[in-house]
């Protein structure tokens, strides 16, 4: 056997403002999960860590909306975070959180060392304030148009839309999120990471050095803001909820959330580790392990070039020897919101679909959104079920379960001689592990899922092929062979099945009276986290069941000896039918409605303006004539508009709503006399006056009779 490695396997800190929803399981905790699986059952050592991210802006929102302090709404959604992650069987090694006091010391003792290794920039200067609120306006205090992508809705620190990272003072028209106001500039201290100067060696760390290993998403990303150029980052904030900064003149500022929150991951170590009785240290300074950061795209920065700075910066940690973010899931056509209640909420599925967390972990896998934005439909999920999990693999499994039992009363019947089919397939089957493992290894997750239902094909092909069923009356010692044959495959998809939908392989297990290695199971299943995740079956009998690893099913020729006795027989997976899809397409439904009421509420008057003020506004009728994408932005597009005066480029933020082509032709009402401006290197010379339909989507204001290009608007 190969020497175990050892492996920090990181998943994004969830914020503390929400329960989660499964385009968290599909970005970060399932693929995260089914990557420690696996390496356990390969025998290397694993430490799977995450936490609650509980600092930052939007907690102390979501304080202000409910009339409740942020620590209360840490405490309630930490618990329910936490539960459903257990509820899914996400195997962490240890959950903690960010207010926990070995968080508060470690993120301190942090900032304290680079402060006194002098690697930080002392700075005071304007930042936006609130007069009305009495207080600065950092991150998501504040919103405004992004400098970079136009999108009027980007937050101070980062804009959703182009996934830039910025400061609030650089946003166009920024605007208070507490009570609506123009800020004001007012002087404050505050401390930088002048990520400037690690930018040259940041490029050669990850696009040089990583360019063939890590995903094109992320490199992209990280090439996109060092070609822009790296800027100092300040990484404290006049807020009062987070981590003191401590130094002098630090007094009633925090570290700034991200600047703690990756910290987390080593206070959430430093807490395993100890709990376990063990050392923390070679988890993140020991050159041999291999440390992975799984994360949505929104996190790349901070995974990228934030926290690596801050780790070469202190100087005794190792770097992440890759980043596998992931794209975004939406729902239904529609981007996930937890404002707009369009989410599936893993506490709810789970009321609704008790015990199908591995289809849901199916599902979510084999649709992942590696490589680019991905859509969740409740049909798709039916058919994953139906088609696959039962018609396939839960179709394998039963079939041998079934005739194991009919034939020879559950006992593993004794293997003649083999035929070519019967090598063949016994060869392939040992092919398996690896042919998984090289997918895994890659990050690719779908691509791993759908080799392990080839195995499960594989299974049915030959029983297909040798019809048992048939050849019992005419020749009962082949069927003896066949059905060995057939148990053997049925044991390696227990094991290998592991990572992907552990609950399913706890119970085929249990059925086929075998058990995980110690690596699989002592490690992720019986630990305080996880103790009560996976009740053990009835039935087995540990001293006598047989314990496989991952590299057993290659190696071993023989999984399940002849005489070994099995449980009975259980489905795995059961039909979902369309009334149960129905229901969660009405539930979906209802929160459209819901919205649309809640969008039924009109803004409230703009402030009165004078005649002449309004005959400033030159607003006239136009035609699109050519539209064009803008390259890499979701929400640009670059049109040719007929105004009657003249033809004239307008860069206009409504890509997510409308594709090129079929705006075409497309009666507009355009603002035309306003100054030009640059969005993404191409000048605009107007505006397009647009509205929002009830489900949240653009539609343009046109005259609803023919009317002439150039015709005013008055
Ligand atoms: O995007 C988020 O939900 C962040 N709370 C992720 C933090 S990851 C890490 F750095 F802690
Ligand atoms: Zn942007």
């Amino acid at each position: 056997m190969n020497t175990p490695k050892r492996y920090t396997i990181t998943a994004a800190l969830p914020y503390t403002n929400g329960p989660v929803h499964i385009g968290h399981l599909a970005g970060v905790y399932v693929p995260a999960d089914i990557y420690a699986r696996f390496q356990r059952l390969k025998g290397n050592d694993v430490a799977y860590i995450s936490g609650s991210d509980e600092h930052g802006v939007p907690i102390t929102i979501k304080a202000k909306k409910e009339g409740i302090t942020p620590q209360q709404v840490v405490d309630k959604y930490h618990g329910i975070i936490k539960k459903s992650f257990k509820e899914f069987g996400i195997s962490f090694d240890n959950y903690s959180r960010t207010s926990a006091k070995v968080h508060h010391d470690t993120a301190s003792g942090f900032f304290k060392k680079l402060y006194e290794d002098g690697k930080f920039i002392e700075e005071t200067n304007q930042q936006l304030y609130d007069e009305q609120a009495n207080q600065f306006l950092a991150d998501r205090f504040v919103v405004g148009t992004c400098p970079k992508c136009g999108n009027e809705e980007s937050y101070g620190d980062q804009c959703e839309n182009c996934g830039t990272s910025h400061n609030a003072v650089d946003l166009i028209n920024p605007k208070s999120a507490i009570t609506g106001n123009v800020p004001t500039l007012k002087e404050t201290k505050h401390w930088y990471l002048p990520l400037d100067q690690y930018q040259e060696w940041l490029k050669e760390w990850i696009l040089e050095g990583h360019k063939n290993d890590w995903k094109p998403n992320v490199l992209g990303q990280v090439k996109s803001w060092t070609d822009d150029g790296l800027r100092p980052r300040a990484i404290t904030r006049d807020l009062d909820w987070g981590i003191p900064v401590p130094a002098k003149g630090g007094e009633g500022k925090v570290l700034y959330v991200w600047f703690d929150a990756p910290i987390g991951y080593i206070s959430s170590t430093k807490e395993w580790a100890k709990r376990e009785g063990k050392e923390w240290e070679p988890y993140w300074k020991d050159q041999d392990t291999k440390l992975v950061h799984f994360i949505g795209k929104d996190n790349i920065v901070f995974h990228c070039i934030i926290f690596p700075a801050v780790l070469k910066a202190e100087g005794s940690y190792i770097l992440p020897e890759n980043v596998p973010a992931n794209e975004f899931l939406n729902l239904e056509g529609n981007k996930i919101s937890t404002s707009k209640n369009w989410a599936v909420w893993l506490h709810e599925y789970l009321e609704d679909f008790p015990d199908k967390q591995d289809v849901l972990r199916y599902a979510l896998t084999a649709n992942a959104p590696e490589t680019k934005d991905n859509d969740f439909t409740w049909k798709d999920f039916q058919a994953r079920n139906n088609n696959e999990l039962v018609a396939i693999f839960g179709n394998f499994i039963n079939r041998v379960l079934v005739l194991t039992h009919k034939y020879y009363d559950g006992q593993v019947p004794p293997s003649g001689k083999l035929s070519d089919a019967d090598e063949d397939t016994l060869m392939l089957l040992k092919k398996y592990p690896q042919i998984i493992s090289k997918s895994i290894e890659r990050y690719r997750f779908r691509e791993a899922l759908m080799e392990l239902m080839n195995l499960a094909r594989l299974g049915n092909k030959y029983l297909a092929d040798e019809e048992p069923w048939k050849q019992i009356k005419t020749d009962p010692e082949r069927v003896k062979t066949i059905m060995n044959i057939a148990l053997q495959i049925a044991t390696g998809l227990s094991v290998l099945c592991e990572p992907f939908l552990p609950f399913t392989s706890k119970k085929l297990k249990s059925i086929l009276n075998v058990s995980s290695s110690n690596f699989s199971e002592k490690n992720s299943i019986e630990n305080s986290w996880n103790s009560s995740v996976i009740p053990t079956e009835k039935g087995t009998n540990d001293e006598e069941s047989l314990a496989l690893t991952w590299n057993d099913v290659s190696t071993k020729n023989t999984l399940l000896p002849s005489g070994h006795q099995i449980g009975k027989a259980e489905l795995l997976f059961a039909k979902i039918e369309d009334d149960e899809i129905q229901q969660q397409l009405d539930k979906l439904q209802a929160s459209k409605k819901a919205n649309e009421l809640a969008n039924k509420v009109t803004e409230p008057q703009k402030e009165t303006i004078e005649f002449d003020d309004f005959t400033k506004l030159d607003i006239r009728v136009g035609t699109i004539l050519e539209a064009i994408k803008v390259p890499k932005t979701k929400k640009l597009l670059q049109l040719k508009v007929d105004v009657g005066i003249d033809t004239r480029t307008i860069v206009s933020g409504i890509s997510e709503s409308f594709s090129p082509d079929d705006i075409i032709g497309q009666k507009v009402t355009v603002l035309v006399n306003l100054a030009p401006r640059k969005l993404r290197g191409v000048e605009s010379q107007g505006m397009i006056l647009m509205t929002e339909t009830p489900e949240g989507k653009l539609a343009f204001v046109e005259p609803e009779q023919e009317v002439s290009n150039g015709r005013q608007i008055n």
